[in-house]
C-alpha cells in the first residue's frame, strides 16, 4: 500500500494532492495541516475516505513534525514511499514590492521579517519536514524508490525571471530559488540511495480563496503581460488546483533516480506555464 505525507493540505494544491491520491484505495495518504480547525474540506475527506488521515504540525515546528512521523509511521509500520512538500508561507503585505522598495520605504525591519518568514516556511520548513520524515523514507527505500517532491515555483527561477522581467515577490521568489538548492543538496547528500528528490513548479494555478483586490488584478495583468512575453503560446490562463495536480502526479509518477535533484514544472521539463 503505496503511503504518502502531503504538508499544507488544508487548501490549494495540497488539499487537492489529498483528493486525488485518496482516490486510489490502495494508497494511505496523509494530510498535515498547521491547523486543524481550519481544514474541514480535509476532515470531510477523512470522514468519507478509509485511507485518508489527517495529522498536525507546522512545518516551522521540526518536533510536531517528529511526532507526526511518530503517527505515520505507526500506521505503515514505520515507511514511507512519498513525501510531497507542498506548505507555504504566502505574504499579504508588501507583496508587491520589489526588491528595491523596503529601502526605499525605509520598512528595513519589514524587508528582514519578509525574507525570515518566507524562509523559515519555504526553505527551512522543507529541510524540517524532510529531515522529520527521512527514517520512514529510508525504510521504504529497501524495497521501492522513494520519491521526496518539494513544490517550488517558475518564478524561483533565474532565466524566467531575467527574461520576463518578473520583479515582483522578492522574500518568496528568493525563498524558492533557495529551496531548488535544499534539493540539490538532498539529491546529492542520497546519491547512492534508492531515492529521488525533485523540485516541482506547479503551473500558474488558482488557489485564491477570495475575490481579488483591484490591485491583485493590476498586478496580475501586468504578471500574466511578463510570463506572455517568456511564453507567447500561452493562454493567460491558471490552471485549476485539479488539472495542476493531475499533470504533477503524471511526472511525479516518471521521475527516477536519474532525475534526482532537478528543478521542473507540471509538464516535466523548464516550461513554467
Ligand atoms: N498557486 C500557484 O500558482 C503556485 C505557483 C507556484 C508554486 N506554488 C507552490 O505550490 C504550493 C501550494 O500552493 P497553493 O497555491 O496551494 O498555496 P495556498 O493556497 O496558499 O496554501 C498553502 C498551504 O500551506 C499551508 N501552510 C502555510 N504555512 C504553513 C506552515 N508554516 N506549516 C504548515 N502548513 C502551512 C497553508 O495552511 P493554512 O490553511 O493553515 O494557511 C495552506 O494549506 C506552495 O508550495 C506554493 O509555493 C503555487
Amino acid at each position: 500500500m503505496p503511503s504518502y505525507v502531503v504538508t499544507g493540505s488544508s487548501r490549494g494544491i495540497g488539499l487537492q494532492f489529498v483528493r486525488q491520491l485518496s482516490a486510489n484505495t490502495d494508497n494511505i495518504v496523509f494530510g498535515v495541516v498547521r491547523n486543524l480547525g481550519g481544514a474541514s474540506e480535509l476532515k470531510k475527506l477523512e470522514t468519507d475516505r478509509a485511507n485518508v488521515h489527517v495529522l498536525q504540525a507546522d512545518v516551522t515546528d521540526y518536533q510536531a513534525l517528529k511526532a507526526a512521523a511518530d503517527q505515520v509511521a505507526q500506521l505503515t509500520g514505520g515507511t514511507l514511499e512519498y513525501l510531497i512538500n507542498n506548505a507555504a508561507y504566502q505574504q499579504t503585505e508588501r507583496k508587491y514590492y520589489t526588491i528595491d522598495t523596503y529601502a526605499e520605504k525605509g520598512e528595513i525591519e519589514e524587508l528582514k521579517k519578509d525574507m525570515l518568514d518566507n524562509f523559515n516556511a519555504n526553505t527551512i520548513g522543507v529541510i524540517h519536514s524532510i529531515d522529520a520524515f527521512l527514517p520512514l523514507l529510508k525504510a521504504a527505500s529497501a524495497k521501492a524508490t522513494v520519491k521526496i517532491i518539494s513544490l517550488s515555483s517558475g518564478i524561483g527561477d533565474l532565466d524566467l525571471t531575467l527574461e520576463s522581467r518578473l520583479d515582483l515577490g522578492p522574500a518568496y521568489c528568493i525563498s524558492k530559488a533557495a529551496l531548488n538548492m535544499v534539493v540539490a543538496k538532498y539529491a546529492t547528500r542520497f546519491a547512492d540511495d534508492n531515492m529521488v528528490f525533485v523540485a516541482l513548479s506547479p503551473g500558474l494555478v488558482n488557489t485564491a480563496t477570495g475575490p481579488p483586490t483591484p490591485e491583485d488584478i493590476e498586478q496580475y495583468q501586468a504578471f500574466g503581460k511578463s510570463l506572455k512575453a517568456a511564453y507567447p503560446d500561452w493562454d493567460g490562463q491558471a490552471l485549476t488546483p485539479e488539472a495542476s495536480v493531475r499533470l504533477q502526479l503524471g511526472v511525479i509518477e516518471k521521475v527516477e533516480r536519474k532525475d534526482t535533484g532537478a528543478f521542473i514544472s507540471h509538464w516535466g521539463n523548464k516550461q513554467w506555464v
